[in-house]
């Protein structure tokens, strides 16, 4: 049942200047010349590598996105990025409903549904974050509120719009704590995203969605989570950020 796309995407977030990132994407770039991987491989940056970063990867072996995107069209927004300025770095993906835009950058349901419809507008491929936290999933929420942030934002594209849309879900406390959720707990709530994938567009629709596990995920546990029938690969924080932690979970769907 795995024919769907098998993705590893990194998510930089804000550690490297231009030029360690430059660096970075030339060694990863390096590291995947010899043979294709095995699964798509995505780079996602700041705003501020992309064009260059764009330059250094082979687009063939590598796709590059940003972490985040304007709800806006273009105009007085200062301080901004516009989906169409993303894609005009030569990016195809767009991160969008991270938890940490959503806890610290106050990024609401309604905000992120805008989002999603700018980046569909220009053409991005969305990567799409949700997750519970740790209070939630103690009081047993975590189901409803991921339900919630699907329907708020995503749930009312069409579903030719929806083959633009991979979801990724982060339990947040997972993300850089060296906790990962186990394989089952994963395995569990994806399989559970699938079925409310199932019951908006259809089971075939469902099927070839693919969904993403992030939180801790590394070289040393991406085989076990790969190996569970419904995760269709990981979204990278910390391991995305060393070339050979992040060819290491994409060796995982060897
Ligand atoms: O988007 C990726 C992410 O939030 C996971 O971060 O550092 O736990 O892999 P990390």
């Amino acid at each position: 049942n795995k024919m769907r796309k098998k993705i590893v995407a990194g998510n930089w977030k804000m550690n490297l200047n231009l030029q360690e990132g430059v660096a970075l994407a030339k060694e990863i770039n390096e590291a995947l010349a010899a043979e294709k991987p095995n699964c798509d491989v995505v780079i996602c940056t700041p705003f501020i590598h992309l064009a260059s970063v764009a330059q250094v990867l082979d687009a063939n072996k590598v796709g590059l996105g940003a972490e985040n995107c304007a709800d806006k069209e273009k105009g007085a927004y200062t301080g901004e990025v516009s989906a169409e300025m993303v894609k005009s770095t030569g990016a195809q993906y767009v991160i969008l409903g991270h938890s940490e835009r959503r806890q610290y950058y106050g990024e609401t349901v309604e905000i992120l549904k805008e989002k999603v419809q700018q980046a569909l507008k220009h053409g991005l491929k969305i990567i799409f974050c949700c997750g519970e936290t740790l209070e939630e999933r103690e009081s047993n929420r975590q189901n409803a509120v991921v339900k919630a942030e699907l329907d708020g934002s995503v749930f009312n594209l069409t579903a030719e719009e929806w083959k633009n849309i991979i979801l990724a879900y982060e339990p947040i406390w997972a993300i850089g704590t060296g906790k990962t959720a186990t394989s089952d707990q994963a395995e569990e709530m994806l399989c559970y995203i699938r079925s409310i994938v199932a019951e908006k567009y259809g089971k075939e629709v469902a099927e070839e969605t693919s969904i993403l596990y992030g939180g801790s995920c590394k070289a040393s546990n991406a085989p076990e989570l790969f190996s569970k029938p419904n995760i269709d690969g990981g979204l990278i924080g910390g391991a995305s950020l060393k070339t050979a932690d992040f060819k290491g979970i994409i060796d995982a769907w060897k």
